[in-house]
C-alpha cells in the first residue's frame, strides 16, 4: 500500500493517546485522511490540531464520536461515517483498557464489550464500504496478554469484571481480538480486504492508569515508548508486502504464532455467531 498512501482514508479508535494517537498523525503524515474515532472530542482536539500543523492540512484529520462500549453509539459512528460518502482504506481497531472493573453501558464486561463487542460491531457495520474501497485492511491492537486465557466463559462476559486487578479478563478480550481476525480473515478471502492481528510491544501509554502510580515510575523504563509501540500497527496498516497475507499475528513488525487457544476456528465461529446475536439485539 504504501507507495500511494494519498488519497487514501483511515479510521483509528482511541486515536486521542498512546499508540493510537502515532498510529494516526504517522498515517496523516505519509498522506492519508484520518478519522479519530474516540469517545472525547476536547481530548482529541490536540491530536487533531497536532496534524494540522504537521500536514499543513486541517482537513487531514476529523473527529468522530464513538464509544465502544455503548453500542447505540458506534452504530451512530458507523452512519456518520458512512454519510461521508468516503471510501474506506484502513480500520486500526486500536482502543482498549486493561486492569480496569466494571461492565460497558451496553452490558458487557467491560474490557471485552470495550476491546471486542464494540470493535465487532463497528467492523461490521463497515464492512461494505470496506470491501468496495479494497484493497482494504483491518488491523486490530490485541495483545501478548492472549496467551495468559486458556478458554472463553461465555456466560462471564455478560457479568462485571471478577478477577480483582481485571487482568484475567483482559486477556480473554485480547483472546476474543485474535478470534474475530481469524474468523474475519475467513469470511474476507478474495475480497481484497486484509485482515492483521498485532501485538505493540510493552509500552508506556495510559494503559496503565489503573496501576498504582510508584509501581509504574518502576516499570516504566523497561517499557517503548508509543511511537516504538505503533510500528507494528503501522506496518500491518502499510506495508505493501503484507498484501494478500490476511488473518496473521504480528510482533515487531514480524509474524508470530499466536496461542493454541487463538488458533481454535470452532471457538472463533462461536464467538463470531454470539457476537452476531448480542449486536442484532442491541441495535433493535
Ligand atoms: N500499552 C501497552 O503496553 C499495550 C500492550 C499490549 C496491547 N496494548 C493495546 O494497545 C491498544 C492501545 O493501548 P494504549 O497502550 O495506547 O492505551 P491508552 O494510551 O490507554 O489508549 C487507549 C485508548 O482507548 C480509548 N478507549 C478506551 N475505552 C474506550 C471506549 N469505550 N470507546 C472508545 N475509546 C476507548 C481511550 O480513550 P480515553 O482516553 O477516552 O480513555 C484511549 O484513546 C489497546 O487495545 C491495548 O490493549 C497495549
Amino acid at each position: 500500500m504504501k507507495p500511494s498512501l494519498r488519497g487514501k482514508v483511515a479510521i483509528v479508535t482511541g486515536a486521542n493517546t498512546g499508540i493510537g494517537r502515532i498510529t494516526a498523525i504517522e498515517l496523516a503524515r505519509q498522506g492519508v485522511k484520518v478519522f479519530l474515532a474516540c469517545r472525547s472530542e476536547s481530548k482529541t482536539r490536540p491530536v487533531l490540531e497536532e496534524i494540522g500543523r504537521l500536514t499543513g492540512d486541517v482537513e487531514r484529520a476529523q473527529f468522530l464520536s464513538l464509544d465502544l462500549g455503548d453500542l447505540k453509539s458506534v452504530q451512530h459512528a458507523a452512519q456518520v461515517f458512512l454519510s461521508t460518502g468516503l471510501p474506506l482504506h484502513i480500520l486500526v481497531c486500536n482502543a482498549g483498557l486493561a486492569g480496569q472493573k466494571g461492565m460497558t453501558s451496553s452490558g458487557f464486561e467491560l474490557a471485552f464489550g470495550t476491546c471486542h463487542v464494540g470493535h465487532f460491531l463497528l467492523t461490521k457495520l463497515l464492512l461494505e464500504c470496506l470491501k468496495a474501497s479494497a484493497p482494504a485492511r483491518v488491523v486490530v491492537v490485541s495483545s501478548k496478554a492472549h496467551r495468559h486465557a486458556k478458554d472463553i466463559d461465555f456466560a462471564a462476559l455478560r457479568q462485571t469484571t471478577a478477577s480483582t486487578g481485571g487482568l484475567k479478563e483482559y486477556a480473554v478480550a485480547k483472546l476474543a481480538n485474535l478470534l474475530f481476525v481469524s474468523e474475519l480473515a475467513n469470511r474476507l478471502k478474495g475480497t481484497g480486504v486484509d485482515v492483521y492481528a498485532l501485538h505493540p510491544g510493552v509500552v508506556a501509554s495510559d494503559v496503565w492508569r489503573s496501576v498504582p502510580a510508584l509501581l509504574r515510575v518502576l516499570i516504566r523504563p523497561f517499557m517503548i515508548t508509543p511511537e516504538q509501540g505503533a510500528a507494528t500497527s503501522l506496518w500491518c496498516a502499510t506495508a505493501p508486502e503484507l498484501c494478500g497475507q490476511s488473518g496473521g499475528y504480528y510482533e515487531n513488525c514480524r509474524v508470530q504464532t499466536p496461542s493454541d487457544v487463538a488458533l481454535d476456528q470452532n471457538l472463533a465461529v462461536r464467538l463470531w455467531q454470539s457476537s452476531e446475536d448480542w449486536t442484532a439485539l442491541l441495535q433493535q
